[in-house]
């Protein structure tokens, strides 16, 4: 469910960049009190079309917590160009409670994010909360940017230091600047994580990795952790977009030529049928326009829905771990039919 918001601030961080921060009345406090490293959806429609974009929340989780995202253009981004080049303080935009799975709740331990380009995001939210909730916890941030003058939240992450000298730690690899000082340049790919990371800390110490980015970096940085020997369920991954050479779709199964959805949202169950082609989440908003969703692209995972009967075939999935899939989570937006009925619950 969308709720009109005020903004209340927009903060210029780079050239493409901006943070922009929203007025939240006492009465939806509640409502967008976030968990650190969640996101909100934005919504707005242009010449009748509705576009959904979601933005991560990098203010820490704090008692009385901000709400602030951080938004970088994206080319050809409907979205983004709008919030880069039209939209002003006072404006009301929709926007969807916070959700997500790529989150840390303050606990003790050691914890590594690895973040390029505007991954720092969410995982600003997640050290910032981590730090100042846990004095006994510790936090490495990885991150890779093309130049300084493109990175997002330098004096956010600098705060950091100087605040947490001894329990945060930074590493920033720029692949677009020759650095004066020593400090790595050069991409941040597996490689060189394989080398960098034994280097820096004891990877068999770390309680949990925090890989958010492009696809390229995520992949590349599991694959160098697994290499090292880091158990899966220590890593949390969160893909920002999807460069090119992204996985490519599975392989289409045969589709029963009249199949049925059922789904129940909100407590109130549909049956529907699904065309050649759709997914099972088009299926559904056709007749329930209030279904949740907001990428559609297997990302973000806001259309995820437990499988209560039938079989399905999901196209792709960046956003739900191995154990949500193991325990019969989808992604709405991904699945098609594999049998003539299936059973959908939005609400588990
Ligand atoms: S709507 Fe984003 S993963 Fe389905």
């Amino acid at each position: 469910m969308f709720h009109p918001l005020q903004v209340r601030e927009i903060e210029r961080l780079t050239d493409d960049a901006v943070a922009v921060t929203f007025t939240v009345p006492p009465e939806l406090r509640a409502t967008f009190r976030h968990t650190p490293g969640q996101h909100i959806a934005l919504r707005r429609t242009v010449d009748g079309r509705e576009i959904r974009r979601t933005y991560s929340i990098c203010t820490p989780a704090t008692d009385d917590p901000v709400l602030r995202v951080g938004i970088r253009l994206v080319e050809d981004g409907t979205f983004s160009t709008y919030a880069l080049k039209e939209l002003a303080v006072g404006d009301t935009v929709d926007v969807m409670a916070p959700a997500g799975r790529f989150t840390l709740v303050p606990r003790p331990g050691r914890f590594v994010g690895i973040v390029g380009g505007s991954g720092i995001t969410p995982v600003l939210s997640i050290a910032g909360t981590l730090l100042a909730r846990q004095s006994d916890a510790h936090f490495c941030l990885i991150r890779s940017d093309r130049t300084t003058a493109s990175a997002m939240f330098l004096e956010e992450v600098a705060d950091l230091k100087d605040r947490y000298p001894e329990r945060f730690q930074l590493v920033h690899v720029l692949s677009r600047e020759e650095r004066q000082t020593g400090l790595p340049s050069g991409r941040l790919d597996q490689e060189r994580l394989r080398t960098l990371l034994p280097a820096l800390l004891r990877t068999d110490s770390v309680d949990g990795w925090f890989l958010c980015g492009p696809y390229g970096l995520v992949q590349g940085a599991e694959q160098a952790l697994r290499a090292l020997g880091v158990p899966r369920t220590r890593i949390h991954e969160e893909i920002f977009h999807l460069d090119n050479g992204a996985a490519a779709p599975a392989p289409a199964t045969t589709v029963p030529a009249h199949s049925t959805v059922t789904a129940t949202l909100d407590g109130r169950s549909g049956t529907w049928p699904v065309h050649d082609g759709e997914s099972l989440l088009e299926a559904v908003l056709r007749n329930r326009p209030d279904a949740p969703y907001a990428c559609k692209g297997g990302v973000c995972g806001t259309c995820r829905a437990f499988l209560v009967s039938g079989e399905i075939r999901m196209d792709r999935n960046f956003a739900l771990e191995s154990e949500e899939v193991d325990a019969g989570y989808v992604l709405a937006c991904q699945s098609h039919p594999a049998t003539e009925q299936v059973e959908l619950d939005f609400d588990r």
